[in-house]
């Protein structure tokens, strides 16, 4: 969804993305923040706004959006949506969802071990691992949720946690939630 103009200009901000805003130094908390803001400033201004534009359409394969500009934009070609399979927009899925959510209202309302755990939750795990083909199945409710959840859930003092230096920062972040002795390769 790079505008041509940017891919046109090729300005040297391009060489930066969020991950190299993610581990700042330096006593300031916000030193990170304002070099941030000022990439951002520049790319904003470069015309290079590849982030955070929103969708004004369901994540099918052709999407309609609003450019950071304002600009509404369709018929553009989605590469960048976990909707591999179409669910999300399926009217069978949607259709289901419609009827749950007037049956238990919109969200669980509460953290599972209280009052945020439904019957259809019960009856999605079992399936899933079924699914799976594997015992048992533990939902959550991203894949950034999971990470942390999983890790700190099954690691022990003394555990070794070997992480690729290019993994997603759910995994990292869950290995730092937990302390582990880590050894980045
Ligand atoms: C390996 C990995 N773990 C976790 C996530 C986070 O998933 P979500 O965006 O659903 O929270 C991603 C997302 O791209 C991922 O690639």
């Amino acid at each position: 969804m790079l505008p041509e103009t940017a891919v046109r200009n090729f300005h040297p901000f391009t060489n930066y993305d969020f991950s190299n805003f993610y581990f700042g130094a330096g006593d300031d908390v916000y030193d990170t923040i304002r070099s941030f803001n000022q990439w951002w400033d520049e790319a904003f201004a470069g015309d290079y706004h590849i982030y955070r534009e929103p969708f004004t359409s369901a994540p099918g394969t052709h999407i309609s959006i609003r450019s950071n500009l304002g600009k509404q934009i369709d018929g553009l070609l989605n590469f960048s949506s976990y909707n591999y399979l179409g669910m999300a927009n399926s009217p069978v899925v949607t259709e289901a969802a419609i009827e749950a959510i007037r049956k238990y209202g919109l969200g669980a309302s509460g953290g599972p071990n209280l009052s945020g755990m439904y019957d259809i939750h019960r009856e999605l795990e079992p399936s899933l691992a079924a699914f799976k083909k594997k015992e048992a199945c533990t939902t959550f409710n991203s894949g950034y949720a999971a990470n942390p959840g999983i890790i700190s859930g099954i690691m022990r003092s003394g555990d070794t946690i070997f992480l690729d230096q290019y993994s997603h920062a759910s995994l990292i972040d869950g290995a730092i939630l937990d302390q582990q002795s880590q050894f980045p390769n």
